[in-house]
């Protein structure tokens, strides 16, 4: 199966793609409006039914695009040469889009769809999915944009920087965010086929990707970046010959080694101050928690590489059955047939062997200190909506625990912090109590944190205004309830450093 054909890049032609594809409102903001809400939403969870209804039989430039590069139906010949005037059908075949369908049609050879972000709107390239051509995934199949792609967008830091890697770059979507605040992008994948899908994808942007073939870090060997980032194949696989393998969600490496690999590997190629930031999946065996697998991981890492501050959320856990059913569908096998069943029981054999008890998937951010101050470690469970993007919410994060790390406990007390705009309180109490017997502080941006305050803690949010360093209101409160301020300070200090962390105090 493998050798299928993918777009080409030819500079006489690209230009003329791209000037055709905005011309015929072929970007998210037209097709949501040619297909209107209901299809548009269907589309999304990747149901093409109600969009191919809407675009039935139609002959407008968006509608034909739609239908041949996002469906992959067949359209007449003349309607994809009226829906790219510029490109024509000899230029969109040369491009190696299209090719020769019966009754005179012609048919996409990839899918090829907009993407945006506040300020830029582009197009991604991918191998049609399952939807489309109604097949099972080839082993090499490249992916398009899917959830994972929108976490890992949503989390990267956007600072602007020199130099930045991406690994798996795939369709070359996350080379493609990089874009907009990163000088030089490199993108390495082991796929050759990804790689011409992502030339594809950054030439139609007119970027210049510097795009490389190899495994994990190897092609950057001896290079430094200020910021990695990677969406791996990090889904956890049975090594089984009938075993069906996607080089898109499958590393070739047992359990979870190549989340490992990358923690290991990854500071080696971050300059003083760069970050990494990457998802995986990661095993914890019965008997242990996801924090206990990340101590060791992290032990390792510094004590093999260089000292790395790392900052671990997961996201959400899985028993090894809810895994199985996952991952045994991915790819079109269906429940209760028997290729989904074979998957399922060789999901369920593969984590028996190790003893493995749940799967944790995360969103992992590395920092390399600029200076040899001792590394932070921050291994935080956010299960709950978390603020979108979140980047931002990294960005001041990794900024919060890194001042944190420089400055000492009297240090932190001299601030005066604010409570932060979206934090709000809730008070719970029985029925014609004079006092609350839960007081919770919750964030409304962010990791979308829920705190349960006690009632001093309550008290220094409800006066956290800038004006007064923490001392002198932490002081004030401990006169006023008749408290110990030693006592106090000393109880207080952690909390208001986890609160400065996650930055719900400023
Ligand atoms: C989940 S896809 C991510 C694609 C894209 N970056 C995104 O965010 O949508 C993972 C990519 O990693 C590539 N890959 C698989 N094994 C690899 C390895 N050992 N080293 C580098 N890339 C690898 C696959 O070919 C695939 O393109």
């Amino acid at each position: 199966m493998t050798g299928a054909t993918t777009p080409v890049v030819r500079a006489d032609l690209i230009g003329l793609l791209r000037s055709d594809l905005t011309a015929a409102g072929f970007t998210l903001d037209g097709i949501a409006q040619r297909l209107g809400p209901v299809a548009s939403a269907a589309l999304h969870r990747e149901q093409s039914l109600p969009a191919l209804l809407a675009t039935d039989g139609a002959d407008d430039p968006c509608a034909v695009l739609v239908r041949l590069l996002t469906l992959g139906r067949p359209v007449p010949s003349d309607a994809l040469a009226a829906a790219l005037p510029s490109l024509g059908v000899e230029g969109a075949r040369a491009l190696g889009l299209v090719v020769d369908a019966p009754r005179g049609d012609v048919r996409a050879t990839c899918d090829l769809r907009p993407y945006a972000d506040d300020a830029h709107e582009w197009w991604v390239a991918s191998d049609l999915s399952e939807v489309a051509t109604g097949q099972t995934l080839r082993p090499d199949h490249v992916l398009g944009i899917g959830g994972a792609s929108t976490t890992l967008a949503s989390w990267t830091i956007r600072r602007p920087v020199d130099r930045a890697l991406d690994i798996g770059t795939g369709s070359g979507v996350q080379a493609l965010r990089l874009a907009s605040h990163c000088d030089t992008i490199v993108a390495t994948d082991i796929s050759d086929r990804a790689l011409a899908y992502a030339a594809f994808t950054g030439a139609l942007a007119g970027l210049q990707l510097d795009l490389r073939q190899g495994d994990l870090l190897e092609p950057v060997a001896g290079e430094t970046f200020s910021l990695v980032v990677s969406n791996p194949p990090f889904v956890i696989t049975p090594r089984t010959d009938d075993m069906p393998l996607f080089e898109y969600r499958d590393g070739g490496r047992a359990g979870d080694a190549v989340v490992r690999a990358l923690v290991r590997q990854v500071g080696a190629v971050l300059e003083p101050g760069g970050v990494a930031q990457f998802l995986g999946n990661w095993e914890v065996p019965a008997g242990r928690t996801w924090r206990d697998v990340w101590s060791e991981w992290l032990d390792e890492q510094a004590r093999e590489g260089v000292a790395l501050d790392a900052w671990v959320v997961q996201r959400e856990s899985q028993d090894p059955a809810e895994y199985a059913e996952l991952w045994s569908r991915d790819g079109g096998s269906l429940p209760g047939s028997a290729d989904h069943s074979m998957m399922y029981a060789a999901w369920l054999a593969d984590f028996a062997a190790r003893d493995v008890a749940e799967v944790g998937f995360g969103v992992v951010t590395l920092q390399r200190p600029e200076t040899d101050r001792p590394t932070w470690r921050s291994l935080d469970r956010a299960a709950g909506p978390v603020a979108a993007p979140m980047g931002p919410a990294i960005d001041a994060g990794l900024r919060a625990r890194t001042w944190l790390a420089e400055h000492s406990d009297d240090e932190v007390l001299d601030v005066a912090w604010s409570c932060a705009p979206d934090v709000t309180e809730e008070r719970h109490g029985r029925p014609g109590a004079d006092d609350p017997s839960v007081i919770l502080v919750r964030q409304g941006g962010g990791l979308g944190r829920v705190v349960r305050a006690g009632m001093v803690l309550a008290a220094y949010l409800g006066v956290a205004d800038g004006g007064l360093t923490a001392r002198a209101a932490l002081d004030a409160i401990s006169g006023l309830l008749d408290l110990d301020a030693e006592a106090v300070r000393a109880e207080l200090v952690p909390q208001v450093r986890d609160l400065v962390a996650d930055g719900l105090l400023r």
